[in-house]
């Protein structure tokens, strides 16, 4: 690849140094080999052999091949330029039931991968889970479930007792929203419940989890650096209505406020409670101690706006996967998702970068001191391979460098964003979506498993080069 054209100028916007420049995967989404290595069984196994989870009844059995590929995978970050990688472990790979015996196998599969990236100079980013739930924990109860958190805490203790000491960040929990309310709610993700009240005890094991996590990890090395993972929107109310600014106020409640004021303010708040009535009544005295003990960043996912009215009868729910699913908005069924008119990607998710600024701001000043890294941003388009055999991903190249220019701007008005992560380095199995989704900035052809960096991969990699855009 060559960016020497772009190589020689100087950037318009000049990142820090120190800036982090990564992309980003997950263990699920890319791995494949479920069946080896004395590998368990995860709920997103069993959830994908369920007539009508996913569509086209695929699976991420082989997905990209990365666990027998993982070294050719790093020769292309190194190539990128990638100065750090996020990827996820799968618990059920290094503790199969997800409680007792730990596979060494499967430990040394991370082992490796962490000793590749280290011999390429690129800096491993672990989270611990990336929603792949080992299915015998699910079978006593799942997220739903107090033990959950206690056994993800020794799971957790077992990869940072193997790999902390060549790696320093580790974030918890990936996205908690997602793996609670689409998990037992919606049900369009594993474990695939329709639950109100499971739910909302999910979120908040899930929180515990984190929070008990972070302890045990401290409690083994003071540097490392712990993060917690949230999936973050920018909401919007369709009027200035009276209804509509409260069904603002309750997604913004559920998607946002619930889980930053628990990590970051050690409290839930106040009308989210109010919202969810009687679903609560799991919390315990000492948790939100444990969930808001302090974190060394915050890692934010960022795609998209929310628009919602409050008026009955608007469109149904823009994050709505292809099953028939209810409703993750336990509390706030009624609000609808009527889109703001911005263009959208392939996933129908509204492009607006001015929504990352939006909060980005609001973090700083609602949050402050805590260190923020963007963990995920990126956009799935339908990818079509030109005649050189490249994908010219313009609209992604485009969606990459607004969201970068907006982080820059967020940088020179003092927030404290270290860093920022592509999603995703690959294309790979996009959860219900299947393969059809790809986010990659890499293309991968699915038959042969041949990566192929993309147009966007390649000014990425010149962005990375030149540590900033433009000019
Ligand atoms: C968030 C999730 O963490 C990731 O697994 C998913 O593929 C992307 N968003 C895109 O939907």
């Amino acid at each position: 690849m060559t960016t020497q054209d772009t190589q020689i100028q100087t950037p318009e916007l000049v990142f820090p140094t120190g800036f982090v420049w990564g992309a980003a995967t997950s263990a699920y989404q890319i791995e494949g080999a479920v069946a080896e290595d004395g590998r368990g069984v995860s709920i997103w196994d069993t959830f994908v052999r369920q007539p009508g989870r996913v569509v086209n009844g695929e699976n991420a059995d082989v997905a990209i091949d990365h666990y027998h590929r993982y070294r050719d995978d790093v020769r292309l970050m190194s190539e990128l330029g990638l100065g750090a990688y996020r990827f996820s472990v799968s618990w059920p790979r290094v503790q199969p039931d997800g409680s007792g015996a730990i596979n060494a196998k499967g430990l040394d599969f991370y082992d490796r991968l962490v000793d590749e990236l280290l011999a390429h100079g690129i800096d491993p980013w672990v989270t611990l889970y990336h929603w792949d739930l080992p299915q015998a924990l699910q079978d006593a109860g799942g997220w739903p479930s107090r033990e959950t958190s206690k056994r993800f805490a020794d799971y957790a203790a077992v990869v940072h007792a193997a790999l902390g000491d060549r790696v320093r960040n580790f974030s918890t929990v990936n996205e908690p929203w997602c793996a609670a309310f689409l998990g037992y709610a919606s049900g369009e993700h594993a474990p695939g419940l329709r639950d109100p009240a499971k739910a909302v005890s999910a979120a908040h094991h899930l929180l515990l989890a984190h929070g008990l996590a972070a302890q045990a990890i401290r409690a083994q090395r003071a540097e490392t650096r712990i993060g917690g993972c949230v999936n973050l929107y920018a909401i919007s109310p369709q009027t200035g209505s009276e209804a509509d600014l409260d069904a603002a106020r309750r997604i913004d409640g559920l998607q946002n406020r619930f889980f930053l004021d628990a990590l970051l303010k050690g409290a839930y708040p106040a009308d989210v409670l109010a919202d969810l009535g009687q679903f609560t009544g799991f919390v315990q005295d000492g948790d939100l101690e444990i969930i808001s003990a302090p974190l060394d960043m915050l890692l934010i996912n960022y795609y998209s706006r929310f628009t919602v009215s409050g008026t009955p009868g608007g469109a149904a729910s823009a994050a709505a996967a292809p099953t028939d699913s209810g409703s993750p908005w336990v509390g706030s069924e009624h609000v609808s998702f009527v889109g703001g008119g911005r263009p959208v990607t392939a996933m129908g998710w509204e492009i607006d970068d001015a929504g990352l600024l939006e909060i980005l701001h609001r973090l700083a000043a609602e949050y402050p001191r805590i260190p923020l890294v963007i963990s995920e941003n990126g956009a799935a388009f339908d990818d079509v391979v030109g005649p050189d055999g490249v994908v010219h991903d313009r609209d992604r190249l485009d969606y990459i460098e607004a969201h970068l220019r907006t982080c820059h701007a967020a940088i020179e008005a003092g927030v404290p964003l270290e860093g920022y992560f592509a999603w995703s380095l690959m294309d790979n199995f996009e959860w219900a979506w299947g393969y059809g989704k790809r986010f990659g900035l890499v293309h991968v052809d699915y038959e042969t498993q041949a990566r192929v960096p993309k147009e966007s991969a390649l000014w990425y990699a010149g962005t990375i080069r030149r540590g900033g855009l433009g000019g």
